[in-house]
């Protein structure tokens, strides 16, 4: 890693003002004002994954692609990586052959470790702690819908998870307020509250639901039981977190619902509110793509 090296590992490692160009880059690709004369052609783009995928494995490809460049997709087991190989030695060794690596993995031990040894710039596709670039989709869709976040307030309700922390991040990083509502067992790492803290946010942590949900112009939950989670007691603990239409209405009147998807109806959020009008999930899921092509371009030029 160089100095210079741009890497997208986590919201709080990068400065405000360039988050900032990367929604409204991502906002400009959407329109099809920019990035359509293949600046990334020429580019190779390895992705890594430990972990399962939809949106990510899809949107990336295809983010990369419509840029002008070429990916490679890696699946662990097929990696000397599943059989021991380091990551430093990985992270080594694939940047004398792509421009940009992309890693979904458990431990964020394990990103960082591929971010030190790579000479190009590493991109966290998720982690067991955070998950960046769907932040970079939801706060983009929801200022399409909804106007700036700066200032206004959204509502988790559910796990402590990466989804949370990343949201955490991004209330800092963007300026909006942030309430938290979860189980006392599966609440975010503290660490993460006193970063905020120290650094001017406004993050509550709480564990009832609908003073979470009061005022809120933005409802977010995600699943119960994340890759890598053990199902075990989840799921009683989270029941009176579930995201329905009551808790919906005792937000803001015209709140909107996100969830970075796979969605379990019936658990973390009922079918009439995923599938009402409410709903944003699938700009926020098509945003992956109009924002990765931004972080794609911020890392690469
Ligand atoms: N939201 C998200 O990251 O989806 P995938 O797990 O399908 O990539
Ligand atoms: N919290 C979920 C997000 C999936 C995109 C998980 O880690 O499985």
């Amino acid at each position: 890693m160089t100095a210079r090296t741009r890497h997208f590992l986590d919201l709080d490692a990068i400065d405000a003002a360039e988050l900032r160009v990367i929604i409204d880059a991502a906002a400009a690709m959407k329109r099809g004002e920019s990035g359509l004369n293949k600046p990334l052609e020429g580019k190779f783009l390895a992705m890594i994954f430990e972990k399962q995928s939809t949106r990510t494995r899809v949107s990336f490809e295809v983010a990369m692609k419509q840029l002008g460049g070429e990916v490679v997709v890696l699946n662990s087991n097929d990696l000397q990586l599943g059989r021991g190989e380091s990551v430093a030695d990985t992270a080594r060794v694939l940047s004398r052959y792509v421009d940009c690596i992309m890693m979904r993995t458990y431990g964020s031990e394990r990103i960082a470790e591929m971010a030190d040894y790579a000479s190009v710039p590493v991109i966290n596709g998720l982690t067991d702690s955070t998950h960046p670039c769907q932040l970079m989709a939801d706060v983009l869709a929801f200022e399409e819908h909804r106007g700036p976040i700066k200032g206004r307030t959204v509502a988790w309700s559910g796990d402590g998870n990466n989804m949370a922390a990343s949201w955490i991040h991004a209330s800092v990083k963007f300026g909006f307020k942030l309430k938290i509502a979860t189980p006392p067992e599966l609440s975010p790492d503290p660490a993460l509250l006193t970063w905020a803290d120290k650094n001017g946010g406004s993050v509550e942590l709480m564990h009832d639901p609908r003073a979470a949900v009061a005022g809120a112009d933005c409802v977010v939950t995600d699943a119960w039981v994340s890759m890598g989670d053990n199902e075990a007691s989840r799921h009683n603990m989270l029941a009176p977190f579930r995201v329905d239409a009551t808790l919906m209405g005792a937000a803001k009147e015209n709140v909107v619902f996100l969830h970075c998807l796979p969605a379990h109806r019936g658990e973390e959020v009922t079918a009439d509110v995923i599938d009402g009008p409410q709903s944003l999930v699938w700009d926020e899921a098509e945003n992956r793509l109009h924002s990765q092509k931004a972080i794609l371009a911020w890392c690469l030029q």
